[in-house]
């Protein structure tokens, strides 16, 4: 390593340090060597040249590919989605990447297929807003890191629909919204989420309203794959709300969809 750009490292690791305000999680810590690669501090240290990022608080979840951090921006909490340069399960993502027109170009290599993929659920995040569906509004992509809108309250993410419990009624509403962003993102945004379920929509619990979550996989309607995970979809929604005496089986919900 040359002596210049071991001192930008050094300088990096100083300011990081200092962004550590909230360093309190024993998380951190352990997270910290994997995800925390060289790479990944220049792009941490370009966010907060940018002024995008003021401090890095604790983990918020720990992913496969991803891992999830609370960060605070100069007027707002913000989340970061930090794909994994070195630990992740990449050969996933060629199936879906490698599909999808919008990105016929891309090298396949490793950390390009990674950028490409950060970049992709950036721009599915703003074609999903701009349907009509709840998502954390995307702020921007630094490499493999992905700034968006921190949904939650006081430093703690709301709960995700497999965590919450839920009345019959309160069941209703949801399943009524989250059929008509799963209609609204087919129609009007050309996408299939191609991981929906319980796990991946998160509820307001201010107002019991469905959010979509982690759309990094989620592809246009040209993809190949679009009608065999869209199915998918359907299949995991209409699963989780037979609880709550939802019959609606998967081809009611399907011709909703497409209909
Ligand atoms: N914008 C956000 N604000 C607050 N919390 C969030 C936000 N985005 C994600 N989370 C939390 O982090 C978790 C993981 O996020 P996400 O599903 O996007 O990542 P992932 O790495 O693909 O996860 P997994 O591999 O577990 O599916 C979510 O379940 C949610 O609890
Ligand atoms: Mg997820």
């Amino acid at each position: 390593m040359s002596k210049d750009y071991s001192k930008k490292i050094k300088s990096i690791d100083d300011k990081l340090e200092k962004m550590r305000i909230k360093r309190k999680d024993s998380d951190y810590t352990k997270v910290k060597e994997d995800v925390f690669d060289t790479p990944t501090l220049i792009s941490l240290y370009n966010l907060s040249n940018k002024d995008i990022l003021y401090a890095l608080g604790g983990a918020i979840s720990t992913g496969k590919e991803a891992n999830i951090f609370f960060a605070e921006s100069s007027d707002k909490p913000i989340a970061l989605k930090i794909y994994r340069i070195t630990t992740s399960t990449f050969r996933a993502m060629e199936e879906y990447i490698l599909g999808d027109p919008r990105f016929k170009n891309i090298r396949h290599e490793k950390r390009d297929i990674i950028m490409a993929w950060t970049r992709k659920e950036y721009r599915n995040l703003i074609r999903a807003q701009n349907a009509g569906i709840r998502v954390p509004s995307p702020i921007t992509t630094e490499k493999n890191i992905l700034v968006m809108d921190f949904l939650g309250e006081n430093e703690v993410s709301y709960p995700l629909l497999k965590e919450v419990k839920l009345d019959t009624e309160q069941a209703h509403q949801i399943y009524e919204t989250i059929k008509s962003y799963m209609r609204k993102l087919y129609k009007h945004g050309n996408l299939v989420h191609g991981d929906l379920s319980e796990y991946n929509i998160m509820i307001d619990p201010n107002n019991i309203e469905p959010i979509f979550i982690d759309m990094g996989q989620s592809v246009t309607l040209d993809h190949p794959r679009a009608e065999y995970f869209l199915n998918r979809d359907i299949k995991n929604i209409t699963r989780f709300f037979k609880r709550f005496k939802i019959s609606d089986s998967p081809e009611d919900l399907s011709a909703f969809v497409r209909n």
